[in-house]
């Protein structure tokens, strides 16, 4: 893994901004996007940037059940928000949460990923070691599939909706399987509460009791910290 510390968010969005744009100038097609608070300075970068994705794909990560791309919570429409309604691509893939046959769209997802190769795969990690919504626990050969959020996932995102009653309670997600495909994946994490699963990441063992461990075993991946984040490597 390559590790870069940078001194803030800002400073990683620039950095990330900055993969971003040689991998499109090498030719990368497909970019695997990530939601929540880590990327927003990435995207920020990006939109204020002249890269152009016009002849690009982007694949999201996840998405919730239950909640529609018009409801502000939704990944979709958070996605429109802070990057596609500045930096639109050709085709943006994202699972949909309301289809009525769940395993139906799941199977759907995985096509849209094998059609779709992953270039650059954006990631966060969640303070248990999770990527996407692969939990602690998930299998290491996992594709997409539906998951029931933990009490510690829902407690996080709460902070985006009125009522911790509103977080739904089950989303779709690429699975690890899937995430590892991508040619180059690269892992953002801002702030001490992300330091323990950091560390644990990069120097702990590989096991499906914290997800992003299996990252130990892709041979491109790039991890923008800032010092907080780092602050628990050995
Ligand atoms: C979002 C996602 C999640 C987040 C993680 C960190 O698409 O897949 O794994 O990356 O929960 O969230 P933040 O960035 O809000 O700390």
């Amino acid at each position: 893994m390559r590790i870069i510390v940078v001194a803030n968010a800002n400073e990683g969005g620039k950095t990330a901004a900055q993969i971003f744009s040689q991998e499109l100038q090498n030719g990368a097609k497909v970019f695997g996007l990530a939601t929540g608070s880590t990327p927003l300075s990435t995207y920020r970068e990006l939109c204020n940037s002249d890269l152009d994705f016009s002849d690009c794909s982007s694949v999201n990560l996840d998405e919730y059940v239950g909640i529609s791309a018009a409801n502000p919570e939704s990944y979709a429409y958070f996605m429109h928000q802070n990057l596609f309604a500045a930096k639109p691509f050709a085709h943006s893939f994202i699972p949909n949460g309301m289809a009525k046959e769940i395993d139906e769209e799941i199977s759907r997802y995985n096509r849209v990923i094998d059609e779709h190769p992953v270039d650059l795969q954006i990631l966060g990690i969640g303070q248990n070691g999770h990527i996407g919504f692969n939990e602690p626990g998930t299998p290491f050969d996992s594709l997409t599939h539906k998951v029931a959020l933990t009490e510690s996932t829902i407690n996080a995102n709460s902070r985006f909706f009125d009522d911790i009653r509103d977080v739904p309670k089950e989303a779709l997600t690429m699975g690890l399987k899937s995430i590892c495909q991508a040619k180059h994946i690269l892992l953002l994490a801002y702030g001490q509460n992300k330091a323990d699963a950091i560390n644990k990441m990069v120097n702990g063992p590989v096991s499906e009791e914290l997800p992003a461990s299996i990252l130990q075993n892709h041979a491109n991946v790039t991890v923008i910290v800032d010092e907080e984040a780092a602050s628990g490597l050995k």
